[in-house]
């Protein structure tokens, strides 16, 4: 009912809608605007499906989340952000929101079809990357976080192959902003925990708060999946204590395969104090990196690298 809908916060829903310029020109879109086509994925507040949109025959994926479901768990900020994120997106390496609507119950997000697959599926292939694969779609996701945490003040805090989508022509596209969070003034704490174990950084586990250095710490995790095929914290029987253990342990074992560049990135990266965390001071320190020596970062954001995919 209308009353639950406002008791249910969505007040919010005048952030969710009239904030959307994209909106404001055209009449309100309900789900019957959309043949679904199959699921593409699940997350924790819904599920993503492809659709076509009846009246321009165009492929979408169609992100439809619980209302009730975002309240109970007190994220309902999270869905107005991903909102905020999606609609001031102009990045080549995030995904694009073309529309949202929402009914009683859900509410929904409408994003650009990316047709190139998961980029878990292809890592999980093999036992790690070659080497130019890694620096292209570590510098390509590094573009995406920097634009996140400096330019829109945004903590991802969900980095993981899940989250990466690849378009056809082997571009990376982060995608699924649930957990996202936006970061405060003078770069104070967020407390609550959020993420995948195996991705967790130190200070979440510790729930010492965090800010956007823990999107440092994941891209470090990122960097040593691609290149060894698994996490550096990871536990064969996947307990999630002993995980949070090894993490908090911080003793990650490079394998003597790995470059030394590659080496002295990580373990840059995964420093347990997140002021010593290379890119806490910006990051034009990860760019710079002898890692990323063959990367033309310029080049690179206007999409003129070919991808190794
Ligand atoms: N799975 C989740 N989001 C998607 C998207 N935007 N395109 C294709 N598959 C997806």
């Amino acid at each position: 009912s209308k009353q639950q809908d406002e008791t249910m916060g969505y007040t919010s829903e005048r952030n969710l809608v009239s904030s959307n310029q994209l909106e404001s020109t055209q009449k309100k879109l309900s789900i019957e605007d959309f043949v679904m086509l199959n699921q593409l994925g699940k997350g924790a507040f819904g599920k993503v499906f492809k659709v076509k949109k009846k009246d321009n025959c165009k492929i979408y994926a169609l992100k439809a989340m619980n209302k009730k479901q975002i309240f109970d768990s007190n994220l309902e900020q999270n869905a107005v952000i991903e909102k905020e994120v999606l609609n001031n997106n102009k990045h080549p390496f995030i995904v694009n929101l073309k529309y949202s609507f929402q009914s009683q119950t859900k509410l929904y997000f409408v994003l650009e079809y990316i047709d190139g697959g998961e980029f878990y599926q292809i890592l999980q292939r093999t036992q790690g990357l070659p080497e130019p694969v890694v620096q292209f779609v570590a510098a390509e996701v590094i573009l995406a976080l920097e634009y996140l945490n400096m330019k829109l003040n945004i903590i991802y805090r969900d980095l993981k192959p899940e989250n990466l989508l690849l378009t056809k022509s082997g571009h990376v596209k982060l995608t699924d902003f649930g957990l996202a969070t936006k970061r405060k003034e003078n770069n104070q704490k967020s407390y609550t925990l959020v993420g995948t174990t195996e991705y967790l950084a130190p200070e979440i586990i510790r729930k010492e708060g965090h800010s956007f250095e823990v999107d440092l710490w994941t891209l470090g995790i990122l960097i040593y999946e691609m290149i060894t095929g698994k996490t550096p914290f990871a536990h064969p029987e996947r307990n999630q204590n002993k995980i949070q253990y090894l993490i908090l342990k911080n003793n990650p074992i490079y394998p003597p395969t790995m470059s030394r560049d590659a080496k002295d990135l990580i373990n840059s990266l995964l420093q347990t104090n997140p002021q010593l965390r290379l890119g806490a001071n910006g990051y034009d320190s990860i760019k710079n990196h002898s890692y990323f020596s063959k990367i033309n970062w310029q080049d690179l954001y206007e999409q003129k690298v070919k991808s190794p995919l």
